[in-house]
């Protein structure tokens, strides 16, 4: 079961929940493995190297041990060569032949995993931007982001190095013990004997400390998110006088996390101390009892070394797998998350690129009809009730009203963003269940209020609105929105990067930017959201003249804040809470006394 904690203040692969590994778990995971089909053989390859590389290394102990018994003359089995030097050499040929797996292996270990990662990325990814927004709108950003960076580097650490780690400590493992056994009963069996204890209280000892860790590291979140809190707020701290406060509510958390680090201390440093001190009982108690064995002729001393370097491979892996297991844990965890993403139903969005194309064409006739209309997220609140309009091929409508009205909702729905509860859009009088959503959303262009560009050329950004665009056909677009004259203003033209690494463009020059991108994409259904509602008087007349432009020859849909953008349209859609309130052209509300059109005007022309 994935276990959430607080998110602040550790780094994203310290965070990922574990889960619980049983065979539920492990079935639901081994849907990944079709991931590393393609590259079976290559992983097949790795394993047999893998293999390989674990028994030469198992071969060094009885090698050197063999070597000391050679030069005391003393071997104990007639196949043993007596010379030291014949030894030496095959010990030397054993090491050269595990420099040449070792290399094999994790060559081979990284390529399968790096291979399939790409895949399960690509595939994620996909998967992602495919979602309906009704996904979106349920999962944080910053969520979905670690599904791709950290659960996804998570298992590629777990097929990289956890998986061959894993598997080598096991045959080490078992080889090792069964070798303890062949060197020698008597003293295998005392070991065993004490081991159990050991294991046990290991593990009791261990779970104690990693959750007291846990509790230590979430206090520490909880400081940091003070720290994030204060330092985003600081004018209100500072305005408040609150510093003090503030200081005084950090200390208190700092306080706790020392008293949670310190009480972890104790049993960090009794743990620690009773490791050791086994881990040297355990040898002074082998050398002890082994010297006794040796002294009475039933060991000899290259057995002794032998047993004494089995020792200490096995112990190396009984102390790596509580690590390996975490490490695997957290991966099982990791790939249910990314399952289940990958098991989400995604828009019926054409994938391929040359599939993207008009298939129906609209002429420009939209109706609302009847819509009703609640975000899935929140299902109880009706954003759009009942809700008809009509708009003409070509006609200029724009719909006004309070914020929250619901008018960007009406926006996502004529892309089909969400489906209506109840009620029809019809472009052309034909539903718009009839019609792909690639289809309708390659003929709808919205500007909204904020514009984002991506990392890129202003090229590539005015671009996006049809991909296979000349440069000429991108200029001739930048200068009817007029964006021509600022874009060659810069050193760089229209090879001037923007986005987060480049040039920061105002907001009226982004606006037009849009606007360009629009007039590439050539809609049929326009869609302004509050396009100049942000920008200054100034930039507002360079917008508004290229958002005139625009609008030409299509059915365009204004969702306007100021009023006095709006006098020529067509027809004015009223919206209050949802609801058609009132509608007609400028001179018609105006007549209504109490109408709230009038109402919003009279507002904004007294400031
Ligand atoms: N993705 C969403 N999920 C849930 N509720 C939303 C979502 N987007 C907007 N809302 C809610 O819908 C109502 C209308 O929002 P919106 O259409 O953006 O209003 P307007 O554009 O008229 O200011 C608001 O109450 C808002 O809180
Ligand atoms: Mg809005």
């Amino acid at each position: 079961m994935a276990r959430t904690r607080l998110n602040s203040g550790n780094t994203p692969e310290e965070d990922l929940p574990t889960a619980k590994i049983n065979k539920d778990s492990l079935r639901k995971v081994s849907a990944l493995l079709k991931y590393l089909r393609p590259y079976r053989w290559k992983f097949i390859i790795g394993m047999g190297f893998l293999l390989l590389s674990s028994i030469t290394a198992l071969a060094f102990p009885a090698l050197l041990g063999m070597m000391i018994d050679a030069a005391q003359g003393k071997q104990k089995y007639q196949w043993v060569p007596g010379n030291i030097h014949i030894i030496g050499f095959i010990s030397f040929g054993v090491l050269f032949v595990q420099l040449v797996v070792s290399f094999f292996r994790i060559r081979l270990f990284v390529e399968v995993a790096e291979k399939s990662l790409a895949d399960i990325r690509r595939d994620t990814y996909f998967k992602l931007i495919t979602l309906p927004m009704t996904f979106f709108s349920q999962r944080r950003v910053g969520e979905l982001n670690s599904r791709i960076s950290a659960d996804l580097s998570q298992i590629q650490d777990t097929i990289t190095t956890t998986l061959a780690e894993l598997i080598r400590q096991v045959i080490v493992l078992v080889g090792g013990i069964s070798f303890l056994f062949v060197v020698s009963t008597k003293l295998t069996l005392l070991n065993i004997a004490v081991l159990p204890l050991l294991v046990v209280i290991a593990v009791f000892f261990g779970r104690y400390i990693r959750s007291l860790s846990r509790q230590a590291q979430d206090k520490l979140a909880e400081s940091n998110i003070i720290v994030e809190e204060t330092l985003q707020g600081i004018a209100n701290v500072k305005a408040f006088v609150n510093e003090a406060y503030e200081a005084y509510r950090y200390d208190t958390t700092l306080r706790e996390v020392v008293r949670i680090a310190l009480k972890g201390a104790n049993f960090r440093g009794g743990f620690a101390s009773f490791i050791i001190f086994a881990i040297f009982s355990a040898i002074v108690g082998v050398i002890w009892y082994g010297s006794v064995l040796v002294s009475h002729g039933d060991l000899t001393v290259g057995n002794l070394t032998t047993y004494i370097l089995y020792s200490a491979f096995v112990g190396a892996a009984m102390g790596s797998f509580p690590e390996l297991y975490a490490n695997v844990q957290k991966a099982v965890g990791a790939s249910e998350r990314v399952l289940e993403l990958l098991k989400e139903k995604n828009e019926p969005i054409s994938i391929k690129a040359e599939e993207n194309q008009i298939k129906q064409k609209i002429k420009g006739d939209l109706i609302f009809d009847n819509i009703i209309f609640a975000y899935p997220t929140r299902k109880e609140i009706t954003i759009l009730n009942r809700l008809s309009f009509q708009v003409k091929a070509g006609e200029r409508v724009a719909i006004v009203g309070p914020s929250g009205a619901g008018k960007s909702t009406i926006a996502s729905l004529i892309l089909r963003f969400y489906a209506p509860q109840s009620g029809q859009i019809r472009f052309d009088h034909q539903v718009a269940d009839q019609y792909s959503l690639t289809d309708i959303r390659n003929q709808v262009a919205i500007v909204p209020q904020d514009v984002l560009l991506f990392g890129g050329s202003i090229l590539e950004n005015i671009a996006y609105g049809c991909l296979n665009a000349t440069y000429e056909e991108v200029m001739a677009a930048a200068k009817r929105a007029n964006a021509h004259q600022f874009i060659i203003g810069f050193p760089e033209g229209y090879n001037t990067l923007v986005g987060e690494r480049g040039i920061k463009l105002s907001g009226g020059q982004r606006q037009r930017i849009a606007i360009a991108r629009a007039l590439l994409k050539n809609p049929v259904i326009l869609i302004l959201d509050e396009a100049t509602s942000s920008l200054d008087s100034e930039s507002e007349r360079l917008v508004q003249e290229a958002l005139e432009e625009l609008m030409k020859g299509r059915t365009s849909i204004i969702i306007a804040h100021r009023l006095s953008t709006i006098r020529q349209a067509d027809k004015i859609i009223v919206l209050e809470k949802g609801e058609l309130i009132e509608m007609g052209t400028h001179q018609e509300l105006m007549q209504h006394e109490k109408g709230l059109y009038r109402y919003l005007s009279g507002l904004q022309t007294s400031t």
